[in-house]
């Protein structure tokens, strides 16, 4: 055993040996062990060492109301009481379900017809997809089926949400993405604009490489355009001014379907209910999970248009069914949470207290802009990232990329915050209830950390 490895608890140990971790490198884990998250009150969770940490991640994006919540528990636990399961095949329905749907459809921006549930944001893609297909072949366009995504996007995991996803580690080894998938620009104008290149010249550019795409690939192949409203697990990445309403021109005029994933901006993340409303996009369907049930129970929701709910209800009646659902898709607890879930949100005004204390977030996060370190901070509302770079202000990498973002939040979680490192950017969302001191504590320690983290690298040759 190296001698600098710590003594793993017999928890560590357990974990070690009976799981397999998401999103981790299984081998440091071995070394290093698990850290064990026992409870959590507000904004804050505590480990098994009784250690108090701020989470500046609401979770993985989603606890937007904190922890602890009594409100929901006790929402769950009636639920649970009165029908702790059923399900909405074969035409059977309960109460929950048509009440958060109707809800649903009363908050979105866009008017849509109908919703469809699973357990997942992955599901709810892939669940898209499948709808799109259905709708296409229903309406006689059966050779428009290809989906373009961008580099970078976050969809998720199942086979073809992580095709729809832009990010290598989800496709190497994987044998991904599928070949009906298609990836365009990342709309980050700090790394991937040119130089002298305006803003507005970036989202025109943008637009103009996804128009040559659509033509590449013959417009009458493209089904859809899915695009995150600000990118989350790419990076949080915010668009540039006027991109989507570039990109959307370029959708209509090849008739391509929109699919607008809100699986992280949707329920207030962005100021608004929706990013959609924030980024002036035109969806034609629309992704949510997360945010909908505040995490406490897993549910995601799809909502599409009349058009194409018109065309999948005439085609189920052909087909004798819709062949497509999961057995815990709009399960009663879900529901029942979503739906207190959007009362909260209401009755606490959750969009009131996003946009009060949005902007000591973003004057926090952009108040590192000067740091030597840093090289691009983002925000949009409660999410955004400092992105740390070798050779400011160019948008030049850490030839081994990921390292000094890694360090970073191992020094923050020592000083009692959760943040993610996403490659070299440090992502923050915090959950929505965060207070302004509360802010004032989650970026207590950051000026210090970034010090370390660029002696550190200095000290091990990551940068000059
Ligand atoms: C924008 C977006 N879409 C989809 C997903 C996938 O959701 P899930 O992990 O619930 O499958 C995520 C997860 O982070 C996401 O951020």
């Amino acid at each position: 055993m190296p001698e600098d490895r710590p003594q793993l608890t017999n928890f560590q140990m357990r974990d070690i040996e009976a799981l397999l971790h998401p999103y981790t490198n299984a081998v440091t884990h071995r070394q290093v062990g698990a850290h064990l998250i026992e409870s959590g009150k507000g904004v804050f969770v505590y480990d098994e060492q009784g250690r108090r940490f701020i989470e500046g991640m609401a979770g993985l994006w989603c606890a937007g109301l904190g922890f602890g919540d009594e409100e929901l528990i006790e929402a769950a636990r009636e639920q649970l009481g009165k029908l702790p399961y059923y399900h909405l095949f074969g035409g059977r329905t309960h109460e929950p379900a048509i009440e958060l749907a109707e809800k649903i459809k009363e908050l979105l921006p866009v008017p849509m017809a109908r919703v469809f549930y699973g357990s997942s944001g992955s599901e709810a893609n892939d669940t898209q997809v499948k709808m799109i297909w259905y709708y296409m072949n229903a309406i006689g366009k059966p050779e428009k089926k290809k989906i373009i995504s961008r580099r970078k996007g976050y969809h998720g995991v199942t086979l073809v949400a992580a095709s729809m996803t832009g990010l290598p580690l989800n496709h190497g080894a994987f044998d991904l993405p599928f070949d009906f998938v298609k990836h365009t620009t990342t709309p980050h104008y700090w790394r991937e604009g040119r130089d002298g290149e305006t803003e507005a010249e970036f989202s025109a550019r943008c637009a103009a490489e996804l128009e040559e795409l659509i033509l590449a690939e013959g417009p009458d192949t493209v089904a859809a355009f899915i695009s995150e409203p600000v990118m989350g697990a790419g990076g949080v990445i915010v668009p540039p001014k006027g991109y989507f309403e570039a990109v959307g021109a370029v959708l209509k005029k090849y008739d391509v379907l929109w699919i607008d994933d809100e699986v992280i901006c949707g329920f207030g993340r962005t100021g608004n209910w929706f990013g959609a409303e924030t980024l002036n996009m035109a969806p034609t369907s629309v992704s949510m999970a997360k945010q909908l049930t505040g995490a406490y129970a897993p549910l995601s929701a799809v909502a599409i248009n009349q058009d194409m709910a018109d065309a999948i209800e005439a085609e189920s009646g052909a087909r004798g069914s819709f062949g497509h659902g999961f057995t815990y898709g709009g399960h009663p607890l879900g529901c029942a949470v979503g739906v207190k879930t959007l009362e909260i949100y209401q009755k606490r005004d959750i969009l009131f207290q996003v946009r009060k204390v949005a902007p000591l977030f973003g004057e926090k996060l952009r108040s590192y802009a000067d740091h030597p370190l840093v090289g691009d901070v983002r925000v949009c509302g409660l999410m955004g990232a400092i992105e740390v770079s070798p050779k400011k202000p160019s948008a030049e990498t850490f030839a081994a990329p990921g390292k000094v973002g890694a360090y970073l939040q191992n020094r923050l979680i020592e000083h009692g915050v959760i943040l993610r490192a996403i490659g070299d950017s440090l992502a923050f969302c915090p959950p929505m209830i965060i207070s302004e001191a509360e802010i004032e504590e989650l970026f207590a320690p950051l000026e210090t950390c970034l010090d370390d983290a660029m002696a550190w690298a200095k000290a091990e040759g990551h940068m000059e």
